[in-house]
């Protein structure tokens, strides 16, 4: 099985304190940060671009995971390379060159992602698997945080578990996690689980409570704990 991770995207963090945010809760137990970057264009809200990626890059060391729900992409994939990514995802939809884009992340030295929507059917990976390390199944329609968890994506999860098998890359689920969701995707295939109002609700001192709780459900779906 490939290692569990919990992600807080900050999204839903205090962003009149985003460094002491991300500090809080990379020390909570969080695992890799998920940087949430929308255009307003391919989705309906509006979040920040490289510079909060920078800003983040300069007060820690955790990886950063950096979901682009913008389109077009390609013009900034550079920008987001520089700014200190780790992981770049990608939306199909973004571009007329997926091949092409998921090459372009690889060549700048990140990690390649891609993010299939709730309507985006599992075919959209099929010529893709090799230039892959990550596939992202939205379990919301993106734009927003705190929306309910759509269950046909554990559906999802587990015909690209079946079609990733083998292959060295990582399933990631992003939408309405919570301690009660967290058991469901990780029994369907999913190893990095995204959460934005499970991590961050309650404040500072509840993160290490939140992800604990979210771990803890994920690794009983694994079979880890008992
Ligand atoms: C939605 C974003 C998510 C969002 C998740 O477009 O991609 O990462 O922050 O938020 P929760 O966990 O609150 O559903
Ligand atoms: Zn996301």
């Amino acid at each position: 099985m490939r290692p569990l991770a919990i992600l807080p995207s900050v999204l839903a963090a205090d962003w009149t304190d985003m460094g002491q945010s991300v500090k809080k809760v990379m020390a909570a137990g969080a695992d890799i940060i998920h940087l949430d970057v929308m255009d307003g264009h391919f989705v309906p809200n509006i979040s920040f671009g490289p510079d909060m990626v920078k800003a983040i890059r300069g007060i820690t060391d955790a990886r950063l995971d950096v979901h682009l729900m913008i389109a077009p992409a390609d013009p900034y994939l550079e920008a987001f390379a520089k700014a200190g990514a780790d992981v770049i995802t990608i939306h199909p939809e973004a571009g007329p060159h997926l091949h092409r884009s998921l090459a372009a992340i690889r060549q700048l030295g990140k990690k390649a992602g891609v993010a299939l929507n709730p309507a985006t059917p599992v075919t959209a990976l099929e010529h893709v698997l090799d230039e892959l390390d990550l596939v992202l199944v939205m379990s919301v329609n993106p734009g927003f945080g705190g929306q309910a968890f759509i269950r046909s994506s554990l559906e999802k999860l587990d015909l690209i578990r079946a079609m990733t098998a083998g292959r060295d890359i990582d399933i990631e689920v992003d939408g309405g996690i919570t301690a009660e969701t967290a058991g469901l995707v990780a029994g369907a295939g999913a190893n990095w689980l995204v959460a934005g109002s499970a991590v961050f609700k309650g404040g500072p001192e509840a993160y290490a409570g939140n992800i604990a709780a979210i771990r803890k459900a994920a690794q009983l779906a694994r079979g880890e704990i008992a």
